[in-house]
């Protein structure tokens, strides 16, 4: 029987993962612990709180005695580790905090685990998920792989590459068994409306201007989170333990592109004329150290374990828009309060 804790599953990625796991594994106990920081909000999870394998721990993983004490009351036997600081822009302001929560939470965590765990360290699974900005900026052409060096260049991709290698050297020095998945960017309901997708449909609807950073010609490479789970469920069921797996969409954007399709979109949803909303495009100040592309090569886990993306950007985006119109309630409570002095100092100097 499994008792698997799931960090950060107040939050964007991790309510989409324990949604999945509480309502396709009903004998599995799913512990969410989550500190709910200003990104985690237990409304993300309001649909499923009341299933009998399902339990909420607010706590913070700086908190050693509370990771002790979840532990121990729920017998854990895995951990799903997504709790983090997530914002590039944020951790260019703050970064200590990056590090606070991304490098030292997670070695407290792996700490609390393998102290747990030490009779038999075998029987048990710590998967750490992280990100593809580990490996830092691409130019025109290549992909990521799972043997590209780390090259990170923001406090929160950092942050990220550190932790993975601790994640890693706990796995050679004590024995423990640990699995990394390594994602692009994501996208879906649920998003907090400061990362590119989520801002830009929120200030599309309040007809706000579009901070386009730098030239715009920025590249991503965007999968639905919900495709992001079911690969976070295989790696977990079906990844070999110590190794790591590149997950991506194999949809690469320039920002640009993407945000004149989401205005298109948009202008057609809200009734608006064609070219409404690209009016609201300003270019701005670009970010610093702005990474100019990013693309994953997802061979492995294809080739591996049979995991490919099931929505097309077309479906995806059009379904994740279509639920930000429906769910305004949700974007107002998110947006209300500090949000507003996030809003302003972030953008006012641009
Ligand atoms: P998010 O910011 O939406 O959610 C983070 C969650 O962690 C929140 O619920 C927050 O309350 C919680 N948290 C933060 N600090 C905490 C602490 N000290 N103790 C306990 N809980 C804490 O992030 P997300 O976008 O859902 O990302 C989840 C994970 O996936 C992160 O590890 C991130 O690095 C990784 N990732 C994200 C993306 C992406 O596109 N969003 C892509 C690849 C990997
Ligand atoms: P973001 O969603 O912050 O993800 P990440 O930086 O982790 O990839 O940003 C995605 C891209 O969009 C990135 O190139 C920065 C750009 N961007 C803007 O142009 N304007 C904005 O207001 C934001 C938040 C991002």
């Amino acid at each position: 029987m499994k008792h698997i804790v799931i960090t950060g599953g107040a939050g964007f990625i991790g309510s989409h993962v324990v949604r999945l796991f509480v309502t396709k594994y009903p004998d599995y106990r799913i512990i969410n612990l989550d500190a709910l920081t200003y990104a985690g909000n237990l409304e993300n999870l309001a649909d499923i709180e009341k299933y009998p394998n399902y339990f909420f721990e607010k706590a913070n993983i700086l908190d050693i005695a509370a990771l002790e004490n979840i532990f121990e009351k729920h017998r854990i036997t895995d951990v799903i580790h997504l709790a983090a600081e997530s914002h590039v822009d944020r951790s260019i302001v703050s970064p200590l905090d990056f590090v606070y929560t991304n490098v030292i939470g997670t070695v407290n965590l792996l700490n609390v685990a393998r102290k747990h765990w030490a009779q038999d360290l075998s029987k048990h699974l710590f998967y750490h998920v992280s990100t593809d900005e580990v490996y830092g900026a691409l130019g025109n052409t290549g992909l990521f792989t799972e043997s590209t060096p780390y090259h990170p260049n923001s406090p929160y991709s950092a942050s990220k590459a550190s932790s993975d290698h601790f994640v890693r050297a706990y796995a050679e020095t004590y024995d423990m068994q640990t699995v990394i998945s390594n994602c692009s960017n994501n996208y879906g309901p649920y998003h907090f409306p400061e990362k590119l997708i989520p801002l830009f449909i929120n200030n599309i609807i309040q007809k706000k201007s579009l901070p386009v950073y730098g030239d715009g010609l920025y590249t991503r490479d965007w999968l639905y989170v919900k495709d992001h789970a079911s690969a976070i469920d295989l790696v977990f069921h079906k990844g070999k333990p110590d190794e790591t797996y590149n997950i991506g969409g194999f949809n690469e954007w320039k920002n640009i592109d993407l945000i004149k399709l989401m205005c298109s979109l948009m202008d057609e949803k809200l009734g608006r004329a064609p070219g409404e909303n690209e009016k609201l495009i300003t270019y701005v100040k670009d970010r610093p150290g702005h990474d100019r592309r990013y693309a994953i090569d997802a061979s492995k886990i294809n080739t591996e374990l049979g995991w490919k993306p099931s929505a097309t950007f077309e479906e995806g985006l059009s379904e994740t828009i279509d639920w930000y119109l429906q769910n305004t309630e949700w974007l107002q409570h998110v947006t209300s309060g500090a949000y507003q002095n996030y809003y302003t100092s972030m953008y006012s100097n641009r």
